[in-house]
């Protein structure tokens, strides 16, 4: 019961957090995503600790990183990654985790 309750505050937050986002993509949907494909090393949720990879950065010191823009993402995600070569994603998947990573900014 109580997990539930827990679990519905969050996705509230998370529209919140959309409804506030200037970004192309869908938040729901970067995180879906990334929870399928990207969690196996990075930590998606901000509630993870630390990553399965000790050298991916979770998702949310990445969106903390000073200067970090939505630009910035799209670039790196269209390059490849050292460890993950030929992870290719979709445009639209592209802007959609990048709404969601941006999403876990800390409100300044
Ligand atoms: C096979 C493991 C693995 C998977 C899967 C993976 N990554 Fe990574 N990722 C890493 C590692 C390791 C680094 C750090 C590499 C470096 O800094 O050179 C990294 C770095 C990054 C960075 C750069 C962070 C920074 O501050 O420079 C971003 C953004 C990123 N990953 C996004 C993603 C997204 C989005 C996905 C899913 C679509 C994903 N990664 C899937 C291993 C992975």
């Amino acid at each position: 019961m109580l997990r539930t309750v827990l679990l519905t505050g969050c996705m509230l937050a998370t529209g919140a957090a959309l409804a506030g986002a200037q970004e192309l993509g869908d938040v729901r949907q970067g995180l879906a995503y990334a929870r399928k494909v990207c969690a196996e090393c990075h930590a998606v949720v901000p509630s993870q600790l630390a990553s399965p990879n000790p050298d991916a950065p979770s998702f949310a010191s990445v969106a903390n990183t000073p200067g970090m823009t939505a630009t910035a993402l799209h670039v790196w995600l269209h390059t490849s990654h050292p460890t993950m070569p030929n992870l290719i994603l979709e445009p639209d998947t592209v802007d959609d985790v990048v709404a969601y990573i941006l999403s876990l900014r800390r409100k300044r």
